[in-house]
């Protein structure tokens, strides 16, 4: 008889619920159980949900009530809920009436008390719902990494920015800086193992890192440090708010090859007006100052944003703005995303909403956009150098050919004889075909 018990988690959302959910996997492991991809199979199944867009919370309730017949089949089995969306008293209110089901509803604040509350909840078989004000950070967690040869690493928590679209500030708290010295701790850590190759800093606004510490340590200083260490490895991080991204930390990424030359700046639109109104707190202008000094500084930079459309009182006019804007930038990629009134931000009670229809044609008006300049970046790689990693060998009969990656994750195919896997080649681009680039290893 097979006596394992098995854990499946749902992850929704960002990075940071991501890494969030293999602290969650830490305690699982750390209690035995085993990760399963099967729900039919799992003693436990654990919702790690996201409030970012209406669009999310509806398809999680969605699956969370698909659970409903596997625990009819497997009464023992747990279900968790954790994470932004339930962080929201009203939503955790909401999920502990319609899934009577649901065994442990908890927030983003006290994630790291998840092993407590499965150990309480397995000896005495009592609904645990337990949503608290305060952040509650523990160093201590156990961690069970899933995400290859990527590190994920935080360096803070929260956000003070308060956009008045988003949600973020409300579920994840006030920004709080981790330690430098537990930071770089970590990243030495899994960088000694051999087995991480990128390490990727997690916060929701990177460039404000250190502002509530006294020790004087900025983001610039921290990824210098970082750097530093003498290991083989590339640095990235997000994600950064371009009226924090300084000219010290542009001058670190520029002077560091061990720094990624990818950059995902969201400016979310075009508009002075909308941006105001966002409450982003930079101009057009200043946003444009600072690209330029990026691409002055890192001439071969990949830049990414987000965009919001149909923010309230968007007219077609800020549209276009913000078209134009993506134009001039001439991004490597961007997300775009139809904006969505979320219970409690200022921005959802703002008077001229903008009707659904024309949130959809500026969206997607806005990725054709996308699409189109993205495929004549793509032409203009033919003949640049990018420093890759090598991620496999290609099972090919004939050659000997590898899938190598971009700093900003862009898949070469390149020949070769003998490359070592999640070693660091320059590749310069030689072609591309049905969007596919080729390249060749320079060294
Ligand atoms: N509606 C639509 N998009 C949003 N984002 C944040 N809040 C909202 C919202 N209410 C987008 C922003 C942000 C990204 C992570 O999600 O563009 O940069
Ligand atoms: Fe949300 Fe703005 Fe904070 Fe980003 S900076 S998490 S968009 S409030």
């Amino acid at each position: 008889m097979n006596n394992t018990k098995y854990y499946h988690i749902l992850t929704y959302g960002c990075q940071m619920n991501v890494h969030e959910s293999e602290k969650l996997a830490g305690f699982l492991e750390e209690r035995g159980y085993v990760e399963t991809q099967n729900q039919n199979q799992a003693d436990v199944i654990v919702f790690n949900t996201c409030c970012i867009r209406k669009s999310a919370e509806e398809k999680i309730l969605g699956n969370i009530g698909a659970v409903k017949p596997i625990k009819k089949l497997n009464p023992n089995l747990v279900v968790a809920v954790c994470g932004c969306m339930s962080q929201q008293p009203e939503m955790a209110d909401l999920i502990q009436k319609k899934f009577p089901f649901v065994n442990i509803i908890f927030g983003t604040h006290n994630l790291s008390k998840f092993g407590e509350f499965l150990d309480d909840f397995n000896l005495n078989h009592k609904r645990i719902k337990s949503i608290e004000d305060e952040v509650y950070i523990n160093e201590n967690v156990p961690m069970y990494r899933t995400s290859g040869y990527n590190g994920w690493v935080n360096i803070m928590y929260g956000c003070n920015n308060f956009c008045t679209y988003c949600i973020v500030p409300y579920v994840r708290g006030r920004e709080k800086s981790r330690d430098a010295k537990d930071i770089i701790e970590e990243v030495e850590s899994l960088l000694k193992t051999g087995k991480y190759k990128v390490i990727t800093l997690l916060g929701q606004n990177v460039n404000s890192y250190g502002n509530d510490l006294s020790n004087g340590i900025s983001f610039a200083m921290l990824l210098q440090k970082i750097a530093d260490l003498p290991y083989e490895f590339k640095l990235k991080f997000m994600t950064s708010h371009p009226k924090d991204l300084t000219d010290d930390v542009i001058d670190v990424i520029a002077n560091n090859p061990k720094i990624s030359k990818a950059i995902h700046l969201p400016v979310q639109s075009g508009s002075n007006r909308i941006l105001k109104l966002m409450n982003r707190k930079y101009t057009v202008e200043h946003y444009l100052e600072t690209i330029n000094k990026i691409k002055e500084k890192i001439p071969n930079v990949s830049l990414t944003s987000d965009f919001i459309v149909g923010f309230p009182t968007e007219t077609e006019e800020d549209f276009n703005m913000t078209c134009d804007l993506v134009k001039t930038v001439s991004y490597n990629g961007i997300f775009a995303f139809m904006y969505s009134p979320r219970q409690g931000t200022p921005a959802a009670t703002m008077d001229g909403q903008v009707s659904q229809e024309e949130k959809n044609k500026r969206v997607n008006a806005l990725l054709k956009l996308e699409k189109e300049i993205s495929l004549q970046k793509n032409n203009e790689m033919i003949g640049k150098v990018e420093n890759c990693i090598v991620e496999r060998k290609l099972d090919t009969k004939d050659l000997d050919c590898y899938i190598v990656k971009t700093d900003s994750g862009k898949t070469i195919i390149v020949q070769c004889n003998d490359l070592r896997e999640l070693s660091f080649v320059d590749v310069k681009i030689t072609k591309i075909e049905n969007n596919q680039l080729y390249g060749e290893v320079l060294n």
